[in-house]
């Protein structure tokens, strides 16, 4: 994964380069770096966890020593995956203390080049897999080449997912980058030009942005560009201007982003309805566009909670459109052989846009000649980029690692594409879709109702914030968000958690269940509640703590349930279609209340990242 920022061109590219990290971060965490260039010299600055760490590094440093006047700076932040979180192992690495490089994603043949350069007598100081980077360029270099040509050999010698940057003393003005699957925006100014690892962390210096394509490498100056296909070809790519976003985003009042962005859901799921809903009664989705001129299956392919996103998808088209959809985890779909038989259409889900898995999941779809569509969030992410039609949550950016608001806007757009793919097929009858955008123009101040139990759940949180393990129960459309329920509370938590279905608990992990371990389970009267009813007496029976969320009708009938919570009324036809959304927020509290309870960092779990762009 990892974040890269690049400045050439302007005085003071190192602050510039930390601006950019920040809007990064979400990358990575583990550690942060810099390296500029100034009068032959090469200064590189690096710190172990946080970016502020590096911050108050680089501020000390700047007060200590005279000011290192730079136009040409590479900054990194990292989430670790060959070699232990380190200041060693932080980039950017180096070569010689003359080559600065840093890089985002895994070069798979590392070793065998990495022994190779050994034998030569390269020192290695890292065990990771960038290290080779640098020193073949010194290698190139030496042999007497330029910083293009060195740049094209090192391209020659490595395999793997990559994007990086790198800068050499005997170079000054030069940047070389490449990018194969990991993504790599380079942007355009006076004088001056950029790279990030999107477009947000360099739109403080410029709007003008190209990105590059899978096997580009590019030699960037001040005042040149030139980008290059894998085959050496030079090539003119697409300059697209952004929209800037308004600066850095803030907590508003909140104490973390996830609170904030859990309470944001009521006012930013109209902004997802706001393009796919006309005239309250009419939904815009085009399904003949998706792919569903004749009926077929849908696959549908994501990863983490988009992919639980994705499971409550499956059940809304099967019930509303009566149509069969697969659920395949992108990391897995993109290694088998599928079969697409009856297929027409893929769906793939993803808030970032960026995550690697499903981003080759799409690509093995498209390759299958299926018609690709995605729900994404960061409009001109690579998926969003390479996808056939994509539709947007529009929820603004996503700072909190677990992710909330846009789960929920994903559960949106997949309630429409079901009630559009019924309306095609004839399942829905066009009075009823009139009720069902009805439902979905509720919802903001549904899930604003859900809210207030916020105080009750806090008390559920210090309750069963020193368990040891928690299990979360649900059947139906409820499956998946006790699925959703469990990653998130160990997301953030660092609880063991795990979510089952309810009628999969007496086929074997019943046996999980001694004294006091709490099973929770969200629950709405849908007509099958009495069955889940059952299988929670069953784990009562056996000791554990239960704790029940759920609608009157199921409180009054699970009277043995140790801690309960009434959610507020909603009508029946509602509450049952619509549970994922209302329990999709005690779900978010319930993990925000356990982590904050017990004083993780919640927006920056450890060992996670916003946006995974390894395999
Ligand atoms: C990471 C995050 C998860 C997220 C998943 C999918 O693993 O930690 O919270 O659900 O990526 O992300 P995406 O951006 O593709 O929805």
């Amino acid at each position: 994964m990892c974040g890269v920022v690049a400045v050439v061109g302007k005085q003071n590219a190192t602050q510039l380069v930390i601006e950019g990290l920040r809007k990064l971060e979400y990358r990575g965490y583990d550690s942060a770096g810099i390296a500029s260039m100034s009068n032959g010299t090469l200064r590189t600055i690096k710190s172990e966890g946080k970016l502020y760490k590096l911050i108050d590094k680089s501020n000390e440093i700047s007060n200590d020593k005279l000011h290192f006047d730079n136009s040409i700076a590479i900054g990194h932040t990292r989430w670790a995956t060959h070699g232990n979180i380190s200041v060693e192992n932080a980039h950017p690495l180096t070569s010689e203390n003359k080559i600065a490089v840093v890089h985002n994603g895994i070069i798979e043949n590392y070793e065998i080049l990495k022994n190779e350069l050994i034998s030569e007598g390269y020192d290695f100081i890292s065990q990771t897999d960038t290290e080779i980077l640098p020193h073949l360029f010194m290698k190139y270099i030496k042999l007497g080449n330029d910083f293009l040509e060195a740049g094209r050999l090192v391209l020659k010698d490595i395999r793997g997912a990559f994007a990086f940057v790198a800068m050499s003393l005997d170079f000054p003005n030069q940047l070389f980058a490449s990018r194969n699957s990991s993504p790599l925006a380079i942007g355009l100014g006076e004088k001056s030009n950029f790279i990030g690892s999107d477009a947000h962390s360099i739109d403080h210096l410029t709007q003008r942005i190209i990105y590059l394509e899978d096997g580009d490498h590019a030699l960037i100056k001040s005042d040149e560009l030139e980008i290059f296909t894998k085959d050496k070809v030079k090539v003119n790519r697409k300059v697209i201007n952004i929209k800037a976003e308004l600066g850095l985003i803030t907590k508003g009042g909140y104490k973390h982003f996830m609170e904030k962005e859990i309470f944001e859901q009521p006012s930013v799921i109209p902004q997802t309805t706001s393009t796919l809903i006309k005239n309250n009664s009419e939904i815009t989705i085009d399904i003949d566009r998706l792919g569903f001129e004749n009926k077929n299956t849908l696959l549908i392919s994501a990863a983490g909670t988009s992919y639980y996103a994705g499971m409550v998808g499956k059940y809304w088209i099967e019930q509303i459109a009566d149509l069969p959809v697969i659920v395949d985890l992108a990391s897995e779909y993109r290694y088998r052989k599928p079969s697409v038989f009856g297929q027409s259409s893929m769906l793939v889900i993803s808030q970032s846009g960026e995550s690697l898995d499903t981003l080759m999941a799409l690509r093995h779809g498209k390759e299958l000649g299926l018609i690709t569509n995605a729900i994404v969030n960061v409009e001109g992410s690579t998926i969003d980029r390479e996808v056939d039609n994509s539709l947007y949550t529009k929820v603004g950016a996503e700072i909190g690692v677990a992710s909330t608001k846009s789960f929920t806007s994903q559960l949106v757009i997949l309630f429409l594409i079901a009630v559009a793919l019924g309306k095609k097929f004839n399942n829905v009858k066009p009075r009823k879709i009139k009720e069902i955008c009805s439902y979905i123009n509720k919802l903001p101040s549904a899930i604003a109702q859900m809210l207030r139990i916020e105080d009750e759940i806090k008390l559920i949180a210090q309750n069963i914030k020193n368990a040891k393990s928690i299990i979360f129960l649900g059947r139906g459309l409820l499956y998946p968000l006790a699925l959703e329920g469990a990653l998130k509370l160990k997301e953030i938590s660092y609880i063991h958690a795990e979510g089952f279905a309810a009628g999969e608990m007496k086929h074997g992990p019943i046996a999980l269940i001694e004294d006091n371990v709490p099973v929770v389970m969200f629950l709405i009267s849908d007509g099958n509640e009495d069955k889940s009813i059952s299988n929670l007496q069953e784990a009562h029976s056996r000791g554990a703590k239960i704790i029940l969320i759920a609608d009157k009708k199921c409180i009054e009938k699970a009277t043995f349930a140790h801690l309960k919570i009434e959610i507020p009324f909603f009508e029946t036809d509602f509450k049952s279609l619509l549970s994922p959304f209302l329990m999709a927020i005690p779900a978010q509290l319930l993990a925000y209340h356990v982590a904050n309870e017990r004083g993780t960092d919640v927006d920056q779990p450890r060992n996670l990242a916003k946006s995974v762009t390894v395999e």
